[in-house]
């Protein structure tokens, strides 16, 4: 079943009486339980496709429905919504509020679902358990390494057990050891059927996905299943 449909999206900035054409008609669908990687060079446009799945920024032109609802003439309000509902985020920077805990930092998102206070602590605790985290809620993210930030960020995302995970780099900001962990817990993630869309310039990571979208200039110029051994060659290119 289709969870994301997209369809020919275009996004243009403008900068005095310059344009820029960041998404040059990308079109495509996302079946729900995939784990999809988004690749390509810096500049090509992936973190702006993130920001339109994710309805944190709307396109140009064209139609993004998710979960068979039309996304392109919602207001800014009805997008929130679907947003705090359905979509969870994970950052490179993790993007934790630094004021506050570990605990009330994974509360935040089911604040705005409208979760109550009780439900709120208690599934906070259940999912920084889930991460190996569950000693740490009274901590601020200053107190903690990266590792156990994005750990804690991951739990946040969950929170209200999202339809759909966004990823934009999320191991960009961590060492190889502490990336491999948060991409293993990815990919657990997948495996108990969450949707997932990682955002990589990295063809390591991207290799883990079971399909793998390159970007270039805006433009979509691959799309290949790992099942199928293709994408081994799209990476492999990607090195080279
Ligand atoms: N808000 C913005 N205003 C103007 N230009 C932007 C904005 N956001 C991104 N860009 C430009 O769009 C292009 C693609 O950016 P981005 O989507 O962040 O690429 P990537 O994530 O692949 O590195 C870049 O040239 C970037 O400078
Ligand atoms: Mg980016």
């Amino acid at each position: 079943m289709e969870m994301i449909q997209l369809r020919n999206i275009t996004k243009v900035y403008k900068r005095g009486d310059q344009e820029l054409h960041v998404l040059k008609d990308v079109s495509f669908s996302i079946d729900k339980g995939d784990f999809v990687a988004i690749i390509g060079p810096s500049g090509s446009g992936k973190s702006t496709l993130m920001n339109m799945i994710g309805l944190l920024d709307a396109p140009t032109n064209g139609t993004y429905s998710l979960d068979g609802v039309a996304t392109e003439k919602m207001s800014d309000n009805q997008l929130a919504q679907l947003r705090n509902q359905k979509i969870g985020f994970i950052f490179q920077q993790f993007n934790l509020l630094p004021r506050l805990n570990a605990m009330e930092n994974v509360e935040l998102p089911m604040i705005y679902a409208g979760f109550s206070k009780k439900e709120r602590r208690q599934r906070a605790q259940q999912m920084l358990e889930l991460l190996g985290m569950g000693e740490r809620g009274h901590h601020k993210p200053s107190e903690l390494s990266g590792g156990q930030q994005q750990r804690v960020a991951i739990a946040r995302a969950l929170a209200i057990s999202p339809s759909l995970l966004l990823a934009d780099e999320p191991t960009g900001a961590l060492d190889s050891r502490t990336g491999e962990e948060v991409l293993e817990l990815v990919i657990r993630l997948n495996r108990e059927g969450n949707t997932i869309v990682l955002i990589t310039h990295d063809p390591n990571i991207a290799r883990h996905a079971k399909r793998v979208v390159s970007l270039r200039d805006g433009l979509i110029i691959s799309d290949v299943r790992n099942e199928t051994g293709e994408a081994g060659a799209v990476l492999e290119a990607v090195h080279a």
